[in-house]
């Protein structure tokens, strides 16, 4: 069953200890766009580098042994519009969409579920927004309302839009209408933001938010070539913001309108193409688990060919890498996708921009477009299911709960308190503080007391607390707590480097 109780602790939680809030929250938000805290910006910072280390600085090692060759891009939001045109965006970027003429809201088409009293083809249909527990259950109170009867599950019948033609449209009630036949036939909706450049609003200085970073890094393919000591196969790595209309921007930072991606083109020749498709799959999903997402929330799933990009290479696809969301459980959710984008993008950039953009490869003495294998993984989705992996209740404990983020991740790695705001105690405290902020994210705080303290570094997943007493004064040893099991030892005040250096690398 959906864990929407869960959903909202996190979200609560997120809200309260400052690790996200609503975008423009004192006007009343703005539907699909986030705000990172201090806890959540230093959260992400940390899903972002860890990414960037591993993938750029320390890139694994690929199918024969050898490290993977990676470089870094930034490239800019803002493009030539007819890339857009070009990658396929301007033409194919669309989700079809379904609008209600009675409550004027609008709905993905693929989102939409109908329900119906099975057997009965004429009666009324009642649509519902899918993995929306509560529209889904209202939508069965209208139907129970409208065939005067409790339903049982056997009693119904469900269907999707594609089993919904005009006629069976035209006895359908929305999810949020008390008329039916209000529903319109899906429709195309592009999914871009668009803006102008320049001093004129015109159809000539239009141009469009990047809705992935992806589109950046191909045509900046032949600049890197020329410039870097790059050999095909490399790849290119960019982490940046990207931008979609999304239409029902739901589930927290799930599905929001302003978002981070985390992406790698891979470029290689097309008949290895199988082989790194394959190694960046396996290698993508192992990823997750060293910044604490566990195996058995994750799932590897090869989409269905209706389910396709534009771009997706026929025969090798797309492979999803799954998360079990609270919202999604017991099912699943995209948290990164492995695509082959053949060579279409550089083929489709050198088309309409009439450049060249093929590789020489010297060993095999061949010229050619280079294939791409597509690692590209939501950031903002990735912080989400962090935070849901960390997330912890313990009745037993003052905060009621704790965030056991993995110790790569954790926004605050220790606490250093002195036990009481006097009697020399805080000087010491604050003399380690002073000495390691440099190399971890430290929080020193000497108020309030120690069981507030650890209740707030449990809820801001700190994985330990090092308190100074009286007894340091005498013996130099000062007292850790571990965040995960509540064990507390004894460490020497010159040695709490030393500690955080063999926990935390
Ligand atoms: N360049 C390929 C590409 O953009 P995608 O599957 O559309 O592929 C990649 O997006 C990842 O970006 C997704 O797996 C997801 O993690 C993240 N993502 C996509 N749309 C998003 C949204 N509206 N809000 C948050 N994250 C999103």
């Amino acid at each position: 069953m959906p864990d929407t109780a869960t959903m909202e602790a996190i979200v609560s939680l997120c809200k309260r200890r400052g690790f996200i809030f609503p975008a423009s929250e004192i006007y009343g938000g703005l539907n699909g766009f986030w705000d990172y805290g201090p806890l959540g910006t230093a959260l992400k910072n940390n899903v972002r580098d860890a990414w960037w280390h591993d993938m750029v600085d320390c890139p694994p090692d690929g199918p024969d042994g050898q490290p993977v060759s990676i470089v870094g891009l930034d490239s800019s939001i803002i493009q030539n519009p007819r890339v857009w045109e070009a990658s396929g965006h301007v033409g194919g970027f669309n989700d079809p969409m379904v609008d209600c003429r009675e409550s004027k809201a609008r709905y993905r088409a693929d989102h939409l579920g109908f329900l119906g009293r099975k057997g009965d083809t004429t009666g009324q249909f009642f649509a519902f927004v899918s993995g929306d527990d509560s529209s889904m259950s209202k939508a069965r109170k209208k139907l129970e309302k409208y065939v005067k009867a409790k339903l049982s599950d056997d009693d119904l019948d469900f269907c999707g839009i594609e089993s919904m033609t005009t006629a069976r449209l035209a006895i359908t009630v929305g999810p949020d209408a008390k008329e039916a036949g209000t529903l319109t036939e899906p429709r195309q909706f592009n999914l871009m933001f668009k803006t102008y450049v320049g001093a004129l609003q015109d159809e000539d200085a239009a141009a469009y938010l990047r809705p992935e970073t992806a589109q950046g890094i191909f045509l900046n393919f032949k600049n890197v070539c020329d410039t870097s000591r790059v050999r095909v196969p490399f790849g290119i790595a960019q982490i940046g913001k990207a931008f979609r209309n999304e239409v029902t921007p739901r589930n927290f930072i799930f599905r929001s309108r302003e978002f981070e991606q985390m992406e790698l083109e891979f470029f290689c020749h097309g008949d290895d193409a199988p082989k790194w498709y394959e190694f960046w799959c396996e290698t993508r999903k192992n990823w997750w688990g060293t910044i604490g997402v566990k195996n058995d929330n994750l799932l590897l799933r090869s989409h269905d060919s209706d389910e396709l990009a534009h771009y997706a290479k026929d025969g090798c696809g797309t492979f999803d890498v799954e998360y079990r969301f609270p919202f999604t459980a017991p099912g699943y959710g995209e948290l990164e996708g492995v695509a082959h984008r053949s060579n279409y993008d550089l083929s489709q950039h050198a088309q309409h921009a009439g450049a060249k953009l093929e590789y020489f490869d010297q060993e095999r003495n061949e010229r050619y477009l280079p294939h791409v294998i597509e690692p590209s993984a939501g950031l903002s989705r990735g912080v989400l299911a962090v935070l849901c992996e960390a997330y912890t209740e313990d009745p037993d404990r003052p905060s009621g709960v704790y965030m056991k983020f993995h110790p790569r991740v954790a926004p605050i790695k220790a606490g250093i308190f002195p036990l009481v705001n006097k009697d020399g105690l805080p000087e010491i405290a604050s003399a380690i503080h002073r000495e390691l902020r440099g190399k971890y994210r430290l929080e020193y705080d000497p108020k309030q007391s120690i069981g507030k303290r650890y209740a707030r570094m449990d809820e801001a997943g700190t994985p330990f607390c090092f308190t100074v007493d009286a007894g340091t004064l005498e013996t130099g040893n000062l007292t850790v707590r571990h965040r995960d099991t509540l064990a507390q030892e004894s460490v020497n005040k010159d040695q709490v480097g030393n500690f955080l250096e063999d926990q935390l690398g």
